[in-house]
């Protein structure tokens, strides 16, 4: 940990835990018994979907993206490209996008408009968390794991510059230091 970091618990794995179970049986009911392919978004999704996935008892496969965008460590610009495509065949197949956390809504835009050309039979969306306060065009998320109003979270899947995706709670960090200039950054 960079000893400046402030780190301070948003949400403990206990509740967390409870939450993605709670999802996990809302998507078997509303799925039954039909198939679903569930993609997640690299990287920050990676332990998320990997919780949700053994709550959820209808057929499954599972696939994965990687998504890239441009801005600084805190904040995208809205311009976002796929550096890591679907494998499987989604033609006529219910998709659930699982993501760790919706911001600005430019990530999961994309997305859906890019998976739509693959022609599913249906698109939803899972996040963990909703952040409005900074979305910048609309996303509709069907399945929320918590509504939070701010800040910057890490824990969980989720990093400030590739550090505490393993902690396995949620906090609010305060950063030490104020991030500088711009980079790609991994969603
Ligand atoms: P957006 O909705 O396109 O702005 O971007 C969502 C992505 O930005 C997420 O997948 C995260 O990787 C990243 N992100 C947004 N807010 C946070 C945060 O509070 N902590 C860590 N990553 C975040
Ligand atoms: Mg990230």
């Amino acid at each position: 940990m960079n000893k400046t970091d402030q780190l301070k618990e948003l949400l403990s794995p206990e509740t967390i835990e409870a939450r993605t179970r709670e999802l996990g049986q809302q998507i078997s009911r509303d799925y039954e018994n039909r198939p679903l392919v569930l993609i997640g978004i690299l990287k920050g999704a990676f332990i998320f979907m990997a919780d949700l996935a053994r709550y959820i008892v209808s057929p499954l496969q599972i696939d994965f993206v990687r998504l890239i965008s441009y801005g600084s460590r805190m904040e995208s610009s809205g311009q976002v490209s796929i550096t890591k495509d679907i494998e499987l065949d989604i033609m006529g197949k219910h998709i659930i996008v699982v993501e760790d956390i919706v911001d600005t809504g430019y990530t999961l835009k994309y997305l859906k408009e890019v998976l739509t050309l693959h022609e599913p039979a249906s698109v939803r969306i899972c996040c963990l968390i909703d952040k409005k306060e900074r979305r910048a065009v609309p996303v509709d998320v069907d399945y929320v794991g918590f509504d939070i109003a701010r800040g910057f979270l890490v824990g969980y899947g989720l990093d400030f510059d590739e550090r505490y995706r393993n902690l396995p709670g949620i906090y609010h960090l305060t950063p030490g230091y104020e991030p500088q200039g711009f980079a790609p950054s991994d969603r």
